[in-house]
């Protein structure tokens, strides 16, 4: 059963000539990772606050677990959903221990099993326990965040929403929650649905991007699509699809390897610095320009499994235009 099926949802503000959300209608599976995607203004924010339902729709419908939402109590509601925002909205005058309990407390958990969930949450996120007892303000703004997600995830909810979580913090930080999200989720296969306007951090994270203009959903499709099947100058230029570099960062070494017009050769000339399937052929650019013709090896688990030529990236790249070509 669908996680999540919206029906011609519909946020209009009094006052607004436009709605907010305009009749928007979508299907998430459980366990996809959305990115949610747009300018600002553009309905994100009001979308998610919908669907936790802090905001009421003027018009439509949504099911979770194929259950109406206007069918259950919000409290219920709000237990199967967590919720992450960029500011935090920790409580700064709260422990981090007592920040994170808060759902569970809600709940009526018993203490000792809050206590084990505090302790489990803070090895999940990658913070120390001994963090229990400081402020909000004693941590890092990307601390912060972690003690968002983990309180996010406190009462184990089938699914995240998440409105531009690392919005305020500095690159480096920011591709590091990334990837402990991403740990994350491989992990407990959640449901997400995660807003940003940051095109490179929706590419990375989603399984599928659903691109917002003026409260409406302009496409809805996984990250390589978007770049190779724009459905519209609007998210041809958001998402860059011109850009070739782009669309190979996109693209595993394993999948050029499979490419069924190359034979994948597999003689054992010994490569210095040899290329994991799963590397991305954006980097395997990078080394192939300085190697010449006869490629580079690629190797798993200590076990050479082909070797990658630019033939094999001229190869994809002319099928993810093919594919473009197609419409
Ligand atoms: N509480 C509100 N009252 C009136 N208008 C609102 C309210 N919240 C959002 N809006 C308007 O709805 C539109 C969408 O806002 P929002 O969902 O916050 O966009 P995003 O998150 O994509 O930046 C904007 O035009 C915004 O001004
Ligand atoms: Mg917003």
């Amino acid at each position: 059963m669908s996680m999540l099926v919206a029906d011609e949802l519909t946020k209009q503000f009094p006052g607004e000539s436009q709605p907010a959300v305009d009749a928007v209608s979508f299907t998430v599976e459980p366990g996809e990772f959305i990115v949610l995607l747009g300018p600002s203004g553009c309905g994100k924010t009001t979308l998610l606050k919908m669907i936790n339902r802090l905001y009421e729709p003027t018009s439509g419908r949504f099911f979770i677990e194929g259950v109406d939402a206007r069918d259950m109590p919000v409290t219920a509601l709000r237990r199967r959903i967590g919720y992450a925002i960029q500011q935090t909205g920790l409580f700064p005058h709260l422990r981090i221990a007592q920040n994170i309990a808060v759902v569970p407390r809600l709940l009526g958990w018993s203490n000792d099993r809050i206590e084990a969930r505090i302790d489990a949450l803070l090895d999940l996120v990658g913070l120390p326990r001994e963090f229990r007892q400081r402020y909000p303000r004693q941590l890092s703004g990307g601390q912060q965040q972690r003690v968002g997600l983990a309180r996010a995830l406190a009462a184990d909810p089938a699914m995240m929403l998440m409105d531009e979580p690392f919005g305020a913090l500095d690159a480096i930080t920011r591709t590091r929650l990334q990837d402990e999200l991403m740990a994350i989720q491989r992990k407990l296969h959640k449901t997400i649905l995660f807003v940003t306007h940051d095109i490179e951090e929706a590419l990375r994270l989603a399984d599928r991007v659903m691109v917002m203009k003026d409260g409406r959903i302009i496409q809805f499709a996984p990250p390589l699509m978007l770049l190779a099947q724009p459905e519209d100058p609007f998210v041809a230029e958001l998402t860059g699809a011109s850009d070739l570099l782009r669309q190979l960062s996109l693209i595993t070494v394993e999948r050029a390897l499979a490419h069924p017009g190359l034979q994948p050769s597999t003689d054992e000339t010994a490569d210095l610095t040899p290329l994991h399937p799963q590397d991305d052929l954006r980097l395997a650019l990078t080394r192939l320009l300085s190697v010449g013709d006869e490629g580079l090896v690629v190797v798993e688990d200590g076990r050479m499994c082909g070797r990658l030529t630019l033939n094999h990236l001229q190869a994809v790249l002319r099928d993810t235009a093919l594919l473009g070509a197609q419409r």
